[in-house]
């Protein structure tokens, strides 16, 4: 029998193994085993980002939802939460900050807020490309038709992350009441057809969630072959109808992260804040797992604490400022590199970057 060690290596060689071999790692993995897995990712990631993290500044710029996605808390039925919209000028100030502090991305990031019609999207995103034209913008706001998507590609929008949340259909349909997945996975074709930097993702923990379903999660991404990859273990909220359950864990999640930076070795994977609330060094174990983002918050402190997906998330107090300090002294602190750029996947480098990296173009 083919030890787990054999396994790792063979994934980092070949950047794939069949499901069973993926499972058996999942559900068998020993700690020892896991700090190789760790080591061959980060050295993998290494092969193509060297020691670099990209910033991404992140705008929760409304938090109305009209899903009610079973583990979120921000959803629509959620009576609890304190509804806010970050007017126009709001949004730019926030760019304004951050391009000083030295972003060169934006990640707009809101609930699925019918207040944002393609108008006003299309609007915003031109005022902000307007003034600030050397920097990326992502978009994070849910599913929207091709028509929509394609508007707002013309309008300036370069990336757009709308997480699978899990490639399990009986379980994506038992924690999504009234949407559907099929059309998610509609969303994801029509974002990469459309010439988008795509961004897909899942929960790890999810109540009900098996190893084949994560191993699922994998082969959806390695069939998919999105830039960024957004992977982040599931935490409980108390006003959501999964109260009460039992979250996903910070090794759990490093092993899928790592295991995703063996099967797609040029994504973008962010070291997600629900890493940083679960363990004070879950942002730095998931660099050192293979991760290669943060995305530091530039809402204002004001609205943090009412963008609460999930119990206790952190940096609620914070300001940009303070972040963008705090996070740059983890990185290094952890061995790796700030890179402020706009930080866009290594397929899209001109030849000039990749050399200036001694990359083999
Ligand atoms: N725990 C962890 N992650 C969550 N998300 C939403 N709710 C939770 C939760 N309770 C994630 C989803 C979504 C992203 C913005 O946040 O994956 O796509
Ligand atoms: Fe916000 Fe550390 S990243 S306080």
């Amino acid at each position: 029998m083919t030890s787990i060690k054999e396994l790792i290596d063979r994934l980092y060689k070949e950047g794939d193994l069949v499901d069973e071999s993926l499972v058996h790692i999942i559900e068998n993995i020993s700690e020892e085993d896991r700090t190789h897995l760790y080591a061959k990712a980060l050295d993998k990631k290494n092969q193509f980002y060297q020691d670099t993290v990209y910033m991404r500044g992140l705008i929760e710029f409304t938090n109305y939802c009209k899903q009610n996605c079973d583990y979120c808390g921000i959803r629509g039925k959620n009576d609890k939460v304190d509804r806010y919209r970050l007017s126009k000028e709001a949004i730019l100030h926030c760019c304004e900050e951050g391009h000083a502090l030295g972003y060169r991305t934006f990640v707009l990031q809101g609930g699925e807020d019918p207040f944002y019609t393609d108008e006003v999207l299309v609007d915003l995103i031109e005022s902000i490309k307007k003034s600030y034209p050397d920097s990326a913008i992502t978009l994070s706001i849910g599913e929207r038709s091709y028509e929509s998507y394609e508007k707002l590609k013309k309008a300036g929008v370069d990336r757009y992350l709308l997480r699978h949340e899990t490639a399990s259909k009986s379980l994506y349909e038992s924690l999504h009441p009234n949407m559907s997945f099929e059309n998610r996975r509609r969303c994801l074709s029509d974002l990469k057809k459309l010439g988008y930097q795509v961004g897909a993702g899942f929960m790890v923990g999810l109540p009900g969630q098996t190893s084949a379903d994560l191993a699922e999660d994998l082969r959806f991404l390695k069939t998919l072959e999105p830039e960024m990859i957004g992977i982040g273990p599931y935490i409980p909220h108390e006003e959501t109808p999964l109260k009460g359950s039992t979250g996903g864990t910070v090794e759990q999640t490093l092993v899928m992260v790592a295991l995703t930076r063996l099967m797609l070795p040029k994504a973008l994977l962010p070291s997600t804040t629900a890493m940083g609330t679960l363990d004070p060094k879950g942002r730095e174990k998931a660099l050192k797992a293979g991760a290669n983002v943060v995305m530091p918050n530039l809402s204002p402190t004001d609205v943090r604490e009412k963008y609460e997906l999930y119990k206790d998330k952190i940096c609620t107090g914070d300001e940009a400022a303070h972040c963008r300090q705090c996070i740059e002294g983890r990185i290094k602190n952890a061995g790796f590199r700030v890179d402020m750029g706009r930080g866009d996947h290594v397929s899209i480098w001109g030849p000039s970057k990749a050399s200036s990296l001694q990359i083999d173009w």
